[in-house]
C-alpha cells in the first residue's frame, strides 16, 4: 500500500528543493526537515505496550513502543533523511545499506550491510529519497529479509509510479511512503519533474 504524506510545509520544502539553483548545504537542511516531516504519518500505527509510570505524584500508566525501531538509509542518498528521522527518533539503532548496480548483469547489488543482530523483532524503516525504477528498494528489502527482518516500511521523497508497482509487486508486504507522486522516468531512468541526482545534489558530486 502507497501512503502519500500531502502536507503544506513539505510542499513547500519540496518545491524548493527541486529547483536546481538550491545549493547543497540548503538542499541537507530541506531534506532534513522534510523528513521530520515526514515521522508522524510513517510511525502513526507503530504498536505500543501499555506501561506503567511514576510520576512526582503518583503512579500512573503510559506507553512506550513495542518493537525496537532501526532505520535503514541506503547509501548515499539515504543518508540525507536520516537525521530528519534521528530528530524525532533518538533511540532507534541504525543500519547501513549500500547498494551499487552490478555493471555485467545492470542489477542493483548490496555491497555493505552492517545491522543490529536482532532484526526479526524489529520495525525497520528503509529510507531512499528517491524510488525511481524501484530497482534499488526492491532488493534492499530482499537484502533486509535475507537478514531476518520481518517487519519493513519504505519511505521516499519523491516517487514515480513505475517504482511503486516494481516495489509492491515484489513486496506487497511493505508500505511505502512518498512526499510527492511524479509523472514517469525518462530513459536514463531519472523521475520526471524529479530534482535530478539526489545524492551528487546532498553532497556536491557534481
Ligand atoms: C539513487 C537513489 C536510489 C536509486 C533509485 O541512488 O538514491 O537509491 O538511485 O533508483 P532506482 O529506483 O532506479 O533503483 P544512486 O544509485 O544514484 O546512488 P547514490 O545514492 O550513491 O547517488
Ligand atoms: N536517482 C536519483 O537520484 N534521481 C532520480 O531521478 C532517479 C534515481
Amino acid at each position: 500500500m502507497t501512503h502519500l504524506i500531502d502536507h503544506p510545509l513539505i510542499s513547500h520544502e519540496l518545491t524548493r528543493l527541486r529547483n536546481p539553483d538550491c545549493p547543497s548545504h540548503e538542499f541537507r537542511q530541506r531534506v532534513r526537515r522534510i523528513a521530520s516531516l515526514m515521522v508522524p504519518s510513517v510511525t502513526s500505527d507503530l504498536e505500543c505496550r501499555v506501561v506503567e509510570c511514576t510520576t512526582p505524584l503518583e503512579l500512573t500508566s503510559g506507553t512506550e513502543t513495542l518493537r525496537p525501531v532501526v532505520l535503514v538509509p541506503i547509501l548515499r542518498a539515504g543518508l540525507g533523511f536520516l537525521d530528519g528521522f534521528l530528530d524525532l527518533m533518538p533511540e532507534a539503532a541504525v543500519a547501513h545499506l549500500g547498494m551499487a548496480r552490478n555493471e555485467k548483469t545492470l542489477q542493483p547489488e548490496a555491497y555493505y550491510l552492517k545491522h543490529p543482530a536482532k532484526m526479526a523483532g524489529a520495525e525497520l524503516i528503509l529510507l531512499d529519497p528517491m524510488l525511481a525504477t524501484g530497482g534499488s528498494a526492491a532488493q534492499s528489502v530482499t537484502t533486509l529479509k535475507e537478514a531476518g527482518a520481518k517487519r519493513i516500511r519504505f519511505v521516499s521523497l519523491l516517487a514515480a509510479p513505475e517504482g511503486i508497482a516494481t516495489l509492491e509487486e515484489a513486496h506487497p508486504d511493505v508500505p511505502i511512503y512518498t512526499a510527492a507522486i511524479d509523472r514517469c522516468l525518462n530513459e536514463k531512468g531519472y523521475i520526471l519533474p524529479g530534482l535530478g541526482d539526489a545524492g551528487d545534489r546532498l553532497f556536491g558530486t557534481f
